[in-house]
């Protein structure tokens, strides 16, 4: 069975065909064919412990434009609120003959314990402050699209990224590409092994920007924060908020990203995120085609 559990299990050539997949099903989409046969007799569960709006709906987009049959399935209104196990949870959503499954989860690792545990693909929809596989691709994707390509890139992921899936599974994906990376943000929100996978570490957001083409603004993860860290929201936006002037200041263009979704006015102002500058509403689009390609590659090796 095959799984996309973290950019960490992947090589550079999976990333180049899941693109190349992805370019078909943007090309289909965009000559308004919403719908291709390919995945008729696959049914996939989309199993979320954990908020979502764009991941949730992208993966279930991507499915039915692939002709999939589709159930989700959100833990606050199942009988996991009842006790029910996540192995159990899964496996009574696998007697109904589903053959895959996308998975969010609050626990670091979920997706690879279940992948062990059950007879289903599993896709990582987001586990906990672990890996977010598709957010990263479709990064990756959205930069290729943008700059041509990802290799050689200068790439800072600015933030909190001690609590973020997001930013591990960029790093691992733009290294993986040949990207040059650096992350950048106050010292408390820093993992301590970070310079262990091979970026750079800024903690001046100004210079970290000079140095960029792409800033991908990432937010504080107020929902994982167990301590008081030190700075406050209104200390963070002064140090580490992007903004126009900010920008203005630069002595060149560079592209914002976020992954959405954006706390306007801490981690980036409206006048940036909405500006041309901003990639972040392509982001999104290009979300359900990499979705569409990772299904896709995965289904195939299914049938
Ligand atoms: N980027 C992202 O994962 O957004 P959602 O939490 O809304 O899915």
């Amino acid at each position: 069975v095959n799984h996309l559990l973290g950019i960490k299990y992947l090589k550079e050539q999976d990333i180049q065909l899941i693109f190349e997949t992805a370019d078909h099903f943007k090309e289909v989409i965009n000559r308004s064919i919403k719908k291709v046969p390919s995945l008729r007799d696959i049914t996939i569960a989309n199993v979320f412990f954990e908020n979502s709006t764009r991941t949730k709906l992208s993966f279930e987009l991507a499915e039915k434009r692939l002709s999939a049959d589709v159930i989700n399935f959100s833990a606050g209104q199942s009988s996991v609120k009842k006790g029910e196990t996540l192995i159990d949870t899964v496996n009574n959503i696998l007697a109904m003959k589903v053959d895959m499954v996308v998975m969010r989860h609050p626990n670091p690792g979920a997706g690879i314990f279940l992948s062990k545990h059950v007879k289903a693909s599993i896709v990582n929809a987001g586990d906990g402050a672990h890996e977010h596989p598709t957010q990263a691709l479709l990064d990756s994707y959205s930069i290729r699209e943008k700059l041509g390509d990802v290799a050689g890139k200068n790439v800072v992921i600015v933030g909190d990224i001690l609590h973020s899936r997001v930013a591990l599974s960029n790093i691992f994906a733009l290294k993986l590409q040949g990207a040059n990376v650096k992350v950048c943000g106050p010292k408390t929100l820093l993992p301590k092994y970070i310079e262990s996978l091979g970026v750079g570490v800024e903690t001046n957001l100004k210079k970290a920007l000079e140095w960029c083409d792409v800033a991908n603004m990432l937010r504080i993860q107020n929902e994982r924060l167990d301590i008081s860290y030190f700075p406050t929201t209104r200390e963070y936006t002064q140090q580490y908020g992007v903004n126009k002037k900010l920008l203005q200041s630069l002595d060149k263009e560079i592209v914002i990203m976020h992954p959405g979704p954006i706390n306007r006015g801490v981690e980036i102002t409206s006048d940036v995120a909405d500006s041309k500058q901003s990639i972040i509403l392509n982001q999104v689009e290009n979300g359900v085609a990499i979705r569409m390609a990772v299904i896709y590659l995965l289904a195939s090796k299914i049938k």
